[in-house]
């Protein structure tokens, strides 16, 4: 275990924590109305109806898939099931989400790349969001298809290395020999994460913190046609603000 492998495992995912957590309070208390997705649906919506959801909804299984590999330990579910099942519906499930995933994300930059409007709203900032987000299901894939393959050829198992460290960051002892032991496509897959969830607070992708519930529970807005003009006055100015005097015709007469 190297000084790097505790500044890595043991150190890091800590700090990424406290800048994701600070950080959300921070934009939470000094830009509210900066707390948006700055929905470009105005601009461009016939691809936005698909790519938006095959991206989202991909992204939702694999972030259950998430939750089930990394908290569930490999002894419980040995009890349930072989390691061979368990990894055949991992890979299968995880593949699938992953792919449309990816899709909707490659859809979604092509959508912002070729729509004029949605370009222009495009800052320096969504351009290295989007970078960090596709690089991390790139690099989830990778691992997820070569099996984290090690330089012998064997298979790694994530469920004990990744998963045993990510549970121990939980109850606060980083099991960093365990991280330590997994190979690269875990260790990159993991680092992009990470670099995506500092990123998080100070992006667009705080819209994943917010559910507009107060829309079911507010009140109608109305709309309402304008009450018919009344007729014009007898002294032929017509309604509204007074002319400021600025044009001939403007001027009231002496
Ligand atoms: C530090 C946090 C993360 C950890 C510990 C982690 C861990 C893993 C592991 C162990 C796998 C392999 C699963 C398998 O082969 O069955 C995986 C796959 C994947 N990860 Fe992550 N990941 C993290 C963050 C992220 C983030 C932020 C994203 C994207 C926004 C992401 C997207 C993916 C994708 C698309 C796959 C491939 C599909 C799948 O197997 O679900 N991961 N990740």
């Amino acid at each position: 275990m190297s000084p790097l492998d505790i500044l890595l495992w043991g150190v890091l995912p800590y700090v990424v924590a406290l800048v994701l957590i600070a950080g959300l309070v921070w934009r939470y208390r000094y830009d509210q109305f900066g707390w948006t997705t700055r929905s470009s649906q105005l601009y461009e919506s016939r691809l936005l109806r698909i790519a938006s959801p095959v991206f989202h909804f991909g992204l939702l299984v694999v972030l259950a898939g998430h939750l089930m590999g990394l908290l569930i330990p490999k002894d419980l579910t040995d009890r349930f099931v072989s390691q061979e099942t368990y990894h055949l519906v991992a890979l299968t499930a995880g593949t699938v989400a992953g792919v449309a995933t990816l899709a909707g994300i490659a859809l979604l930059i092509y959508r912002r790349r070729t729509t004029g409007p949605v370009f222009l709203a495009t800052t320096r900032n969504d351009k290295l969001m989007y970078v960090i987000l596709t690089a991390a299901i790139v690099f989830g894939l990778v691992a997820t298809l070569t099996g984290g393959q090690t330089p012998t050829g064997e298979e790694h198992n994530y469920r004990e290395t990744v998963s045993v460290w990510f549970r121990s960051l939980l109850v606060l002892q980083p099991d960093v020999a365990a991280m330590a032991a997994a190979t690269w496509q875990f260790k990159v897959h993991i680092l992009v994460g990470l670099a995506l969830f500092a990123l998080v607070p100070f992006s667009r992708l705080v819209h994943a913190f917010t559910v507009p519930l107060h829309y079911l529970f507010r009140p109608y807005v109305v709309y309402r046609s304008r009450d018919p003009l009344p007729p014009a006055p007898s002294h032929g100015r017509v309604r509204g603000w007074d002319p400021v005097g600025t044009r001939d015709r403007d001027r009231k007469p002496r």
